[in-house]
């Protein structure tokens, strides 16, 4: 491996692993019936520091670098990818946004109670005209006295409904486009905001997608992230991170469907033989455990140039492409693999193949990665 792990990753890796695998993945099958959001999981995962990794110890988190963090979020997403995104947009947007851009009142307020999992974190930018174009949204926040006041409909946020606070971005000034645009902590409970429509979505089903309204939600001035105008560039930094959190997910959710791809071949009898043993199956396997490799590296990659501070946007987003991708044609080829069982409820890959859909189009659909990258490649100097 390029990247040699460090003890103490290998040690995360090994206790989120046992963890997950004992805890998180018996009940997965379950919560996709029944849509029931994992309270008591997220507050165990609090327990074990799962809640805050990167948060530093002062506020309450573990003070890990981005490298353990997505180990710990590849395990999570192994038993359950629904678990998985609730961690992933928790750690690397709502609580990376407040501890990079929040003030000190802010980080002592809010951290704490986020890395306990006694609030779960979500982070409002889209909306229903304002997909991969945020900068076109409308919702609105007025400066009145010490308070601003928030009108708008925010779409597809994750754990609208069971998030105890929400990051939501506003229109400050409309004249001046993405500097026009504020970051704002709401927490659940403030007057003016409800939760409106519930998606019911083909995966991911534990995690709740939600409409957030804001009608004259009226939030203390104190309570805007970074400055006025900010919002656009907090939103954008928050994504950065958030894309090597998907990346970890599909990494994580593409194990696991090798795995149950392996045992079921190693099952199965057809001809008189395990099915395993035919070249044009085990030629599958090799190509899939391919991928799944290719996409770790590149996973890790962004999240070490993340923790050495260099810019990682770009590879960032060629991880977040290249991985929810491959998840994509990974959980397609393990379910042929499985046959016809694979298109049943009694084998995990049903739920798998569901999950992963989603992973091209949130925090960034693949041709946004593709607009970003071409981007940074264009405008690289040294190009001719
Ligand atoms: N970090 C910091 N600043 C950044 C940045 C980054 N990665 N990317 C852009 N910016 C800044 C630019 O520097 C520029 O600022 P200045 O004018 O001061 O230089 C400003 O932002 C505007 O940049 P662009 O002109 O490149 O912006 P754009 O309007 O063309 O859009 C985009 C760029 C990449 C397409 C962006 O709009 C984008 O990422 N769209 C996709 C949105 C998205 O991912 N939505 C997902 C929703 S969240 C979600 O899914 C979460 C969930 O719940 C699961």
């Amino acid at each position: 491996m390029f990247f040699k792990l460090t003890d103490e990753q290998l040690m995360i890796q090994s206790m989120v692993r046992e963890f997950s695998r004992k805890v998180i993945a018996v009940t997965a099958a379950e919560r996709d019936r029944t849509k029931e959001f994992p309270t008591e999981n997220f507050k165990k995962m609090g327990e074990l520091g799962l809640m805050g990794m990167m948060v530093p110890v002062a506020y309450g988190g573990e003070g890990t670098d981005t490298v353990s963090y997505v180990l710990a979020l590849s395990e999570i997403a192994y038993s359950c990818a629904s678990t998985a995104v609730v961690m992933s947009v928790h750690n690397s947007i709502v609580c990376e946004s407040i501890n990079k851009f929040g003030t000190e009142d802010q980080k002592k307020k809010y951290l704490p109670r986020l890395t306990e999992a006694e609030i779960i974190g979500a982070f409002a930018l889209t909306e229903p005209h304002a997909g991969s174009d945020p900068v076109s949204q409308s919702t609105t926040a007025a400066r009145e006295e010490d308070a601003y006041v928030i009108n708008g409909t925010k779409r597809f946020i994750t754990s609208g409904k069971n998030g105890g606070l929400v990051i939501v971005t506003a229109k400050t000034d409309e004249a001046k486009r993405h500097k026009g645009i504020s970051a704002f902590i709401v927490e659940q409970g403030t007057p003016g905001l409800t939760v409106g429509h519930t998606e019911d979505k083909m995966g991911l089903r534990a995690s709740d997608t939600t409409d957030l309204i804001f009608e004259n939600c009226r939030v203390p001035a104190e309570n805007r992230l970074g400055e006025e105008g900010d919002g656009f560039k907090i939103a954008m930094t928050a994504l950065d991170g958030g894309r090597i959190g998907i990346s970890a997910q599909s990494v994580g959710l593409a194990t696991a469907a090798l795995d149950a791809a392996i045992k079921y071949t190693k099952q199965r009898d057809q001809f008189g033989q395990k099915i395993s043993k035919f070249q044009g199956l085990r030629w599958m396997i090799a190509d899939i455990a391919t991928e799944i490799e290719a996409a770790r590296q590149l996973m890790f990659s962004a999240a070490g140039m993340k923790d050495r501070g260099e810019k990682y946007s770009m590879q960032a987003s060629m991880a977040k492409l290249f991985a929810s991708e491959m998840v994509n044609r990974v959980v397609g080829k393990c379910l042929q693999l499985h046959g016809g069982y694979g298109v049943t409820k009694d084998y995990p890959i049903e739920r798998m193949y569901r999950d992963a859909r989603v992973f091209t189009i949130y925090e960034g659909t693949s041709e946004i990665q593709r607009i970003v990258i071409s981007n940074h490649i264009l405008k690289d100097k040294r190009m001719p």
